[in-house]
């Protein structure tokens, strides 16, 4: 039997995915082969860990309601559109994602790029059709996901993935890249979760922020773990990719027992960032458990 957090997080995963499917397009007339690409790339058994985070911030703050789900698909767009291009040839090239062949394997490359330019643009499209928000915060959330998504985030984090590769980088550099290219859209999900209820006070905002910011290196940190320690066929990637490619991740820089306890310190401070909230706060306090603990 499912506890009841399990349960909770199971129906975040159902309202997302309900939304999703209206939103992008279904595969017919002359463009089906892009439309097929991007719901391939969509609906192919990611974790939905971002939407998650919309949906356990909103109710964090005790309101979820019909907007968090456009949020919530808008970063899984957003992030389904970013693995696309990060798998690309020119950029891990990875031929494998989530078990099944990587967007580019499976259809071609350009067809790969058109699709994650379209899942960006989707997400746009999607922060346009929030409903009853005064229109400085629908701005304000199209502000902050275009900041972090982009040059201010995930789009300066992969460069700099990039033009690290094969250099040795300091503990900060190393921050630097993975709190931009992962941590961001995490900070995106969870800030615009509980933005996007109307109701958040700038306490609970700077709160959230603090929280995110600290699962968000997590994630990252747990990701290069697991490229390392997983194997190709629980992760769904193809394992040592990292290191075939030779990556700067936390693992190739501070070893796997220090990026472990970097990864545990963090998880603590997550939590400790959540104190001013009640049993309301579960959700993320399961979450950020889940991020540290995974196996894949
Ligand atoms: C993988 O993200 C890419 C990183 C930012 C580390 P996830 O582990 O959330 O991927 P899916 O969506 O569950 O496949
Ligand atoms: C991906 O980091 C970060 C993105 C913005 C997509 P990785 O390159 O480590 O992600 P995986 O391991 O391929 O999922
Ligand atoms: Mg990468
Ligand atoms: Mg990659
Ligand atoms: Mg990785």
């Amino acid at each position: 039997m499912a506890s009841e957090l399990d349960q909770l997080l199971h129906s975040y995963t159902q309202q997302v995915d309900a939304q999703l499917e209206l939103i992008i397009p279904q595969a017919a007339g002359p463009a089906s082969k892009l439309y097929k690409a991007m719901r391939y790339s969509v609906f192919n058994g990611g974790k939905r860990v971002r939407p998650a985070l919309c949906f356990a911030a909103a109710d964090a703050i005790g309101a979820s309601n019909s907007n968090t789900a456009k949020v919530a698909a808008a970063v899984e767009m957003i992030h389904a559109y970013s693995l696309i291009h990060d798998d690309l040839p020119a950029m891990d090239d990875d031929d494998l994602r989530r078990g099944v062949p990587t967007c580019h394997i499976k259809f071609d490359e350009a067809t790969a790029i058109l699709a994650g330019d379209g899942l960006q643009s989707l997400a746009f499209k999607q922060l346009t059709e929030l409903a009853d928000l005064p229109a400085s915060i629908n701005l304000k959330l199209i502000a902050i996901l275009s900041d972090l998504a982009g040059c201010n985030g995930m789009v300066s984090g992969q460069a700099v993935d990039l033009a690290s590769t094969g250099k040795q980088l300091s503990a900060d550099e190393l921050d630097y890249m993975h709190n931009h290219k992962t941590g961001a859209l995490i900070e995106a999900s969870v800030v615009m979760g509980a933005l996007a209820t109307h109701q958040a006070t700038d306490t609970q905002i700077e709160a959230l922020k603090q929280y995110a910011r600290a699962i968000g290196l997590a994630f990252q940190i747990q990701d290069d773990i697991l490229d390392v320690e997983s194997s190709t066929e629980e992760l769904g990637k193809s394992q040592g990719s990292d290191s075939a490619n030779d990556k700067a991740t936390y693992t190739s820089i501070l070893g796997l027992e220090k990026a472990r306890s970097e990864a545990e310190r963090l998880h603590q401070n997550s939590v400790d960032a959540l104190s001013i909230f009640s049993a309301s706060a579960d959700p993320l306090r399961a979450l950020a458990k889940f991020i540290v603990h995974r196996s894949f």
